[in-house]
């Protein structure tokens, strides 16, 4: 799977790529990153990307053609799945948005900045608008980095222990049962009789009991009861 991201911070963006999870599954070719300053896309030698918004009121708006300078280049070379807008009015992320996005090959990820981006790229290039939730960040990178981290993580081969993300809450539409390891008895403190029991069955019953009396105490809106 390929992701090309564009933003005007392009450094925000390294340290997220660069480590455990993410940049193995670059090392292993299974995922590429690329990320595009928006800047070497500027209407000006000062660097332009933004202007004052029509009508007045504070705050910048991204201008449409570096955008578009940026997007059609990479469209002459590759056909893309989906353009997603980082926005907080897009749609709110989740786990089936999540492994959907997972399926695709090639996927452009736009970050916005300031008062965003004016409405008319949104408009012609992009398909898909996603937030990371209800609160606004300073710029899109942070919900790209999140975004493409839930999307990566689930991609065939990149976690070692292929049950492992099936097993993450919300993957089956409950939470996550609570997990042990050694020491069995720490300053009196017991791991539960059953996971020491080496009873496979048992032990898989257990922790379908927990994720539903976790789910129900915790995020009871994700049980149809
Ligand atoms: N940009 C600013 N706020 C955002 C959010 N909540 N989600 C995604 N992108 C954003």
């Amino acid at each position: 799977m390929r992701f090309d991201i564009i933003s005007c911070q392009p450094d925000l963006l390294e340290s997220p790529f660069s480590h455990s999870i993410l940049k193995r599954a670059q090392n292993k070719g299974l995922v590429e990153v690329h990320i595009h300053d928006l800047r070497k896309f500027a209407i000006n030698k000062h660097g332009q990307i933004d202007d004052y918004a029509f009508g007045g009121g504070a705050g910048m708006v991204m201008m449409i053609e570096p955008i578009d300078k940026c997007i059609s280049g990479l469209q002459a070379e590759l056909s893309y799945d989906a353009i997603i807008y980082m926005t907080p009015d897009g749609q709110t992320l989740n786990q089936k948005i999540a492994n959907q996005f997972s399926l695709l090959q090639n996927v452009i990820i736009l970050c916005g900045h300031y008062k965003g981006v004016d409405e008319r790229v949104r408009q012609k290039f992009i398909t898909h608008e996603i937030s990371i939730g209800d609160y606004v960040l300073s710029g899109g990178e942070l919900g790209a980095a999140v975004l493409a981290d839930a999307i990566i993580r689930i991609v065939p081969g990149v976690l070692n222990d292929e049950s492992s993300a099936l097993t993450d809450s919300f993957q089956d539409g409950l939470l996550a049962p609570p997990v042990y390891t050694r020491p069995a008895d720490y300053k009196g403190l017991q791991v539960p009789e059953v996971l020491l029991s080496g009873d496979t069955p048992k032990v898989e019953q257990w922790r379908f009991e927990q994720a539903i009396t976790r789910t129900r105490e915790r995020r009871p809106d994700l049980l149809n009861e």
